[in-house]
């Protein structure tokens, strides 16, 4: 039996217990819209009739700062200039001519993930800013 001077405590009880299963659902919403979302939209990857990175997508999301290093290194201490991707494809390999040529958004893409991690590569004291087109 519930008295009446309990009430309070049910209810307070009901609330917190309500408010706790809706946490995961809160604190999601949150993240979602803080999290990094960088574009793809831009015209050399519209005109791609495969929507492909030079590697996968997870290989280059969480290797992208290695490959730059190794082709650095290739055409600095090596002169090559071609990549053969895994898949047989290949590349020029330049930041410039190919990562940016693709990806010629930089602050709507890498910029996006690097603000919100918070690295700021230096490349372009040297290299070439691409002229953001989306
Ligand atoms: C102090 C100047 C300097 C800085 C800073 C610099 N680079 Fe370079 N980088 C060069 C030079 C010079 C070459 C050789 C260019 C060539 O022979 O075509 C080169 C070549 C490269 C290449 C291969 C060829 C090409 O044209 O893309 C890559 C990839 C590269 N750098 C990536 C990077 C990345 C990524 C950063 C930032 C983390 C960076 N570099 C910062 C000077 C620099
Ligand atoms: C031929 C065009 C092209 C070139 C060249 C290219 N990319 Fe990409 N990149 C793409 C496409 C398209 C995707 C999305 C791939 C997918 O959805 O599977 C992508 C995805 C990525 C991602 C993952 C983004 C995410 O949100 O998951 C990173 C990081 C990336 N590229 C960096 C680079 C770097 C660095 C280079 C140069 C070494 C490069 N890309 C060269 C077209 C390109
Ligand atoms: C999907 C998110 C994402 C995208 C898109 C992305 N990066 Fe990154 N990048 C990262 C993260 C995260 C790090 C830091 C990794 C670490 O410190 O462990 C990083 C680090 C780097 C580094 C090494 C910097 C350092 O100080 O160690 C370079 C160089 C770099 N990114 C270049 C690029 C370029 C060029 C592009 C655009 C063509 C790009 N990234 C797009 C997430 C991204």
């Amino acid at each position: 039996m519930i008295r009446m001077r309990d009430k309070p405590y049910i209810i307070l009880g009901l609330v917190i217990f309500l408010g706790l299963l809706a946490f995961p659902f809160w604190y999601n919403v949150g993240k979602a819209s803080a999290a990094p979302e960088p574009s793809l939209d831009t015209p050399a990857i519209r005109q791609l009739s495969q929507k492909q990175c030079v590697e996968a997508r997870s290989y280059m999301r969480k290797s992208h700062m290695q490959l730059l290093n190794d082709w650095r290194n290739w055409v600095v201490r090596d002169g090559d200039r071609i990549y053969v991707a895994e898949n047989g494809k290949k590349y020029e390999i330049s930041l410039q001519n190919s990562c940016l040529q693709c990806h010629s958004n930089k602050a709507q893409f890498c910029d996006q993930c690097h603000n919100y991690v918070g690295v700021a590569p230096d490349c372009w004291t040297c290299h070439i800013e691409p002229e953001e087109n989306k």
